[in-house]
């Protein structure tokens, strides 16, 4: 039996706008996660699948409630000692992408090693070794607005694998992607997983995407079904 990666316990995340009444997007969500599993999580619009996941990677403060990843707790870390542990154990693939447009390919993938302050002599291999994994090789130079979507998608994954991560959480990652391009990313989630003992939460609203996963968690009105 493998280990909980991932473990959370009574999860309350409420946004307090400034409005008379707060939003409670999360209302006590218990869940965990094997190392080696592909999750997905549906959920109609609005049921807090993106505010669980960004409580998860560390993007966002929750109201209550603890997070265990690879054992640590999480959400006793100071604010540096949180995006030293987000940068080494986690990444995140964002449903638009998130580039940084002034960037090209290469340095868009190597974003998070530059963060971590490694030098290019000790990641520039890593990077060019996942930049023909995700089938962009020549493409080092071209800046985001010069790639399609499916390529854009391909680098944000890149992006989120160059640290290795132990955790990779995406969010609608084959949204705005044509059926062509959602199979090559699908396909290369899955290869992680399979090949590289990688663990995936990926939000999802596409039914092609079920096949490809371990498990499915669904989510409703800030709970857990
Ligand atoms: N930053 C925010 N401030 C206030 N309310 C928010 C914020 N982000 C999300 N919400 C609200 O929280 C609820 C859950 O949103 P979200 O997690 O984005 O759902 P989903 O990803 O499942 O569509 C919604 O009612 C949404 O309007
Ligand atoms: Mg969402």
């Amino acid at each position: 039996m493998k280990e909980n990666i991932l473990e959370v316990k009574n999860l309350v995340k409420t946004y307090k706008i400034n409005s008379p009444s707060p939003v409670r997007a999360l209302r006590g969500v218990d869940f965990f996660c094997k190392e080696g599993e592909f999750v997905g999580l549906m959920g109609r619009s609005g049921s807090g699948k993106s505010t669980f996941l960004h409580q998860l990677a560390l993007l966002d403060i929750p109201t209550l409630g603890s997070i265990k990843i690879t054992g640590v707790d999480v959400l006793k870390l100071t604010q540096g000692q949180k995006a030293v542990f987000r940068l080494k154990t986690l990444g995140y693939i964002f449903q638009d992408y998130a580039l940084i447009p002034e960037l090209n390919l290469y340095e868009n993938i190597a974003l998070p090693m530059m963060a971590l302050g490694i030098s290019k002599s000790r990641y520039h291999k890593d990077v060019v070794e996942i930049i023909n994994r995700v089938g962009l090789g020549g493409r080092e130079n071209n800046l985001p607005s010069e790639l399609s979507g499916g390529e854009q998608q391909r680098v944000s994954i890149a992006r989120a694998i160059i640290n290795k991560p132990k955790i990779l959480f995406a969010d609608e990652p084959t949204a705005n992607l044509d059926s062509e391009s959602a199979f090559v990313v699908m396909e290369l989630m899955r290869e992680l997983v399979d090949k590289h003992g990688q663990t995936i939460i990926m939000v999802t609203h596409e039914e092609d995407d079920e096949k490809y996963l371990d498990r499915i968690v669904h989510l409703k009105d800030g709970k857990i079904k």
